[in-house]
C-alpha cells in the first residue's frame, strides 16, 4: 500500500514538472533573442535591428533614445515588421532606425513584460572623429563551434565599430539548428562589456546557399531573411563617411561574376571621392590553399579585377581557403609595390584550417599559413592613413600593411 502511495506521489511529481516545464517553454516563445544590427544605407543616420522570437507576436516593439537618463516613457517606440519563411521555424522583427545623429550612443530595449532585450550601438562618426575607425574582417566560421566562440571574444576585445563577415557562417545552407548556434553565439558574445552591439556587414559564401553555386535565392534563405542588407543583399556597398566605400560582391553563388560587373564599375565612379576602396568577396582570386587555376577564381581575375584596378581599390577581402594569407600589392599580374592591391583573407573564423602553399613558390603570395585568425583595419581619425593587421586565436598580431594618402 505504502508503495503504491509512493507510486502515485512520483506520477503526479513527473506531471507536474512536466506541465510546469511544458509553461515556462510557451512563456519562453516570445521572449526576444538574436538580436543582429546591420545596415541598409547610411551608416551614421541609420541602424537597422532584427530579432527573433520562437511564436508570432502581436505587436512587437523596440524604444530607443540618445538621452539615456531620460524617462523611459519618453524613449522613442517604434513598431517592428515581422515576417517568417520557409524553411525557419522563427518569427523574425525587423526595424530600421532612421534620421539619427553621427558618431551618438543610441539605447535600445526590445520591449517584453518580463525579459526585455538592452544594449546600445553607436552610428559612425562623420569626418574628423576623435577617434580611428576600427573594423574587423574575416570569413569562414562553420563547423568547429568551440574555435568560433573563441575567435569571436577575440573579436569583441578589439573593440570594434564593426565586423565585415566574409561568408561560410554555417556548414549546411538550410540547417536552422546551425544557424541557431550562430545567431546564439553572435547575440551572447558580440556585445562590449558596457553593452554596446556591433554591427555586421555580410558576405555570401557557397556554404549559405544549398548546392553551392549558380542557385536561386530559396536555396540560401536564411542569408536573405536574416541579413537585412541592401537589395539584393548578395550585392551591395555601403558609404562610410568620406572614408571609406565598402564593397560586397558575390562570387556566383546566386548572380553570375559577369552580372556584377557594371554595377561594381559604376559604384566605383560614383564613389571616386573616397579615400579609401575596399571591397570583400568569398572565393579568393589569389588562393592560398586551392588550384590558382580553378574557373571562378580565373574569372574573377579576368573579369573584376581590370575593374578594380581601374578604380584603385586598396585591399579586397577574401576568404574560402581557410588560412591566413596576405598577398604581395599586385597590379596588371605582378608585384606592383606602390600601386598594387593587397588581397586579404582567406577565412578562419572556426572552420578547419588547411595547409597552404609554400609563399616562397608563388609570387603572389607574401604570406600563408595554417593558422584562425581576423583582420584588424584602423582608420585614422583624419581618414589619410590606414592600418592593417592580422590578429591570431593567441591575440598575437602579425605584420602590419600601412597605407597613406
Ligand atoms: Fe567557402
Amino acid at each position: 500500500m505504502k508503495q503504491c502511495k509512493f507510486y502515485s506521489m512520483s506520477v503526479l511529481l513527473f506531471l507536474f514538472l512536466c506541465t510546469f516545464y511544458s509553461i515556462q517553454a510557451q512563456e519562453n516563445q516570445d521572449i526576444p533573442r538574436q538580436v543582429l544590427l546591420t545596415w541598409q544605407g547610411n551608416t551614421s543616420e541609420t541602424m537597422t535591428i532584427t530579432w527573433r522570437t520562437d511564436q508570432a507576436i502581436d505587436n512587437p516593439t523596440l524604444r530607443y533614445t540618445h538621452k539615456a537618463k531620460r524617462d523611459f516613457s519618453k524613449w522613442n517606440q517604434v513598431n517592428a515588421s515581422s515576417f517568417t519563411f520557409e524553411p525557419s521555424k522563427a518569427h523574425m522583427h525587423t526595424v530600421e532606425l532612421k534620421g539619427l545623429k553621427a558618431g551618438r550612443d543610441y539605447h535600445v530595449v526590445i520591449d517584453h513584460p518580463t525579459q526585455p532585450d538592452q544594449f546600445y550601438f553607436t552610428t559612425i562618426p562623420k569626418n574628423n572623429r576623435r577617434n580611428d575607425l576600427i573594423f574587423l574582417a574575416g570569413g569562414d566560421s562553420r563547423s568547429r563551434r568551440d574555435v568560433r566562440r573563441e575567435m569571436n571574444e577575440l573579436a569583441i576585445r578589439q573593440n570594434p565599430d564593426f565586423v565585415v563577415f566574409d561568408g561560410d557562417f554555417i556548414a549546411t545552407a538550410l540547417n536552422e539548428e546551425q544557424w541557431d548556434d550562430w545567431f546564439d553565439d553572435w547575440h551572447e558574445q558580440m556585445i562590449t562589456p558596457e553593452g554596446r552591439r556591433i554591427p555586421v556587414v555580410p558576405a555570401i559564401g557557397n556554404h549559405e546557399v544549398q548546392g553551392g553555386y549558380g542557385q536561386t535565392r530559396d536555396k540560401a534563405a536564411f542569408y536573405f531573411n536574416r541579413f537585412i542588407v541592401p537589395e539584393p543583399r548578395n550585392f551591395y556597398a555601403l558609404e562610410f563617411t568620406r572614408d571609406l566605400i565598402l564593397i560586397t560582391l558575390d562570387t556566383e553563388h546566386i548572380t553570375p561574376v559577369e552580372d556584377q560587373t557594371d554595377w561594381l564599375d559604376s559604384t566605383l565612379s560614383a564613389h571616386s571621392d573616397k579615400k579609401w576602396k575596399i571591397i570583400q568577396w568569398h572565393v579568393a582570386a589569389w588562393p592560398s590553399v586551392r588550384d590558382f587555376e580553378g574557373d571562378l577564381p580565373r574569372k574573377i581575375r579576368e573579369t573584376w579585377i581590370p575593374v578594380i584596378e581601374k578604380h584603385n581599390v586598396d585591399f579586397v577581402i577574401e576568404a574560402h581557403d581557410h588560412a591566413y594569407k596576405r598577398t604581395e600589392p599586385i597590379r596588371n599580374d605582378q608585384i606592383d609595390l606602390f600601386n598594387g592591391i593587397y588581397y586579404l583573407g582567406d577565412g578562419g573564423w572556426g572552420a578547419p584550417v588547411r595547409d597552404t602553399k609554400n609563399p616562397e613558390e608563388y609570387w603572389w603570395l607574401a604570406e600563408a599559413e595554417k593558422a584562425d585568425h581576423l583582420w584588424k583595419y584602423s582608420i585614422s581619425n583624419k581618414g589619410n592613413s590606414i592600418t592593417v593587421v592580422p590578429v591570431f586565436k593567441s591575440g598575437q598580431e602579425g605584420s602590419i600593411i600601412l597605407k597613406n594618402k
